[in-house]
């Protein structure tokens, strides 16, 4: 029998379209999809990353939690977007205890808000090498220039405070706050067995395009733009004159359309897809000239809306790099008769954020 390990944590991954929660257990006998689900949310509960409808967005994840008869109340969530900034910086070498000290100073020229009004957290790349370590690659290059790298993560504190209170507000211990550009890793990893090289993941929702180009497991560029699938559902609505739902209907498919509204339709796609493709292009080029020597073998896409015709195609012809749909599932054992396969499969972009974050427990960093 399968031992489960402990400390496992409920994965929620907080989107403004909707909520996905997914549980994964542990064991010693691998790792087990237990649960998924989603619960979609009004236009306005989340806006940007923020929080604007407490109550609304409490009880849709109440919901979630008693459809899917989910019984842990640790749970792990993500934040991302305009109020979180991973960077990786090099600094002069130093001890941890002087790191731990002046690591604040050393942020703020890297945080475009004021020190005070951010979380921070941090984790050391390339341990500062022994002398006998010299020589030795990339940690020996930056012990001899006498550099660490480091890897920064601030987060508004009012953002940090909003999603704490909400999980409290609907029962909840949030165990762990992630950002979503390390659990989307975390999804592509498992997936992958064992990553090496330079690669990069962009996660298309509904109101964030996130970037996270990742060489040799360690996160070397990210950055969240403001685009996303609601992009459509807007030029949808006033070219179509509809409303929201009957938008996002038209968009998905579900609606009949005479020929001269599906050239209409697939003008927007085209129009609102080139430009995602060429936000893309701009990270790309800037991680080109800041990286010379890195470039990227592969990109990998997720989120719900990867999956608007033409955006794969046209990502692979414009960067002329391998693109590949995210499947989180894949390494994960699948009950076949809890979870239906087609149902799994189509949703598995969507969900990647939602399976990174399941895959963390407590005390794993
Ligand atoms: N099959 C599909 N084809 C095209 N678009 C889709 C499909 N399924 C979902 N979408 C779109 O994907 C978006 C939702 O994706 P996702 O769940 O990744 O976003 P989110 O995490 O809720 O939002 P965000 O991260 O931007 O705050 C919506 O705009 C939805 O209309
Ligand atoms: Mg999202």
């Amino acid at each position: 029998m399968a031992i489960p390990k402990k400390n496992q944590l409920v994965g929620l991954d907080i989107g403004s379209h909707s909520i996905k929660l997914v549980e994964i257990e542990d064991t010693n006998k691998g790792k087990f999809l237990r649960n998924f689900g989603m619960i979609g949310l009004p236009q306005e509960a989340i806006v940007e990353g923020a929080i604007k409808e407490m109550e609304i967005v409490s009880s849709a994840i109440k919901t979630l939690l008693k459809n899917l008869k989910v019984k842990n109340k640790n749970v792990v969530t993500s934040i991302s977007g305009y109020s979180v900034i991973v960077k990786k910086i090099s600094i002069a070498r130093r001890g941890d205890a002087e790191l731990e000290s002046s690591i604040h100073e050393e942020a703020e020229q890297y945080i475009p808000f004021d020190i005070k009004d951010v979380n921070l957290d941090y984790e050391i790349l390339s341990a500062p090498a022994g002398p006998e370590e010299k020589e030795k690659g990339d940690a020996g290059d930056k012990a001899d220039k006498g550099l660490m790298d480091v890897m920064l993560v601030a987060a508004k504190k009012d953002i940090v405070e909003d999603y704490v209170s909400l999980l409290q507000l609907t029962g909840l211990n949030p165990a762990i706050l992630d950002v979503d550009a390390f659990a989307l890793q975390n999804a592509f990893e498992l997936s992958a067995g064992s990553v090496s090289g330079c690669y990069a993941i962009v996660n298309v929702g509904a109101e964030e395009l996130g970037i996270n180009a990742i060489k040799d497991g360690i996160s070397i560029f990210t950055r969240d733009s403001a685009y996303g699938g609601y992009q459509i559902n807007e030029a949808i609505m006033s070219k179509f004159d509809v409303p929201y739902n009957e938008a996002e209907k038209i968009k998905l498919g579900g609606a009949k359309l005479e020929g001269k509204e599906r050239g209409m339709l697939q003008e927007i796609f085209t129009q609102v897809v080139s430009g995602w493709v060429n936000e893309i292009k701009r990270a790309l080029d800037f991680l080109s000239t800041t990286y010379p020597d890195q470039s990227i073998e592969k990109i990998l896409i997720s989120g719900g809306s990867c999956r608007i015709p033409g955006f794969h195609k046209y990502l692979e012809q414009e960067t002329d790099i391998p693109v590949e749909e995210m499947n989180p599932f894949v390494n994960l054992q699948i009950s076949e008769k809890a979870f239906d396969p087609k149902y799994l499969s189509y949703m598995a972009p969507q969900a990647a954020v939602a399976v990174g974050l399941a895959l963390r427990s407590i005390g794993d960093k």
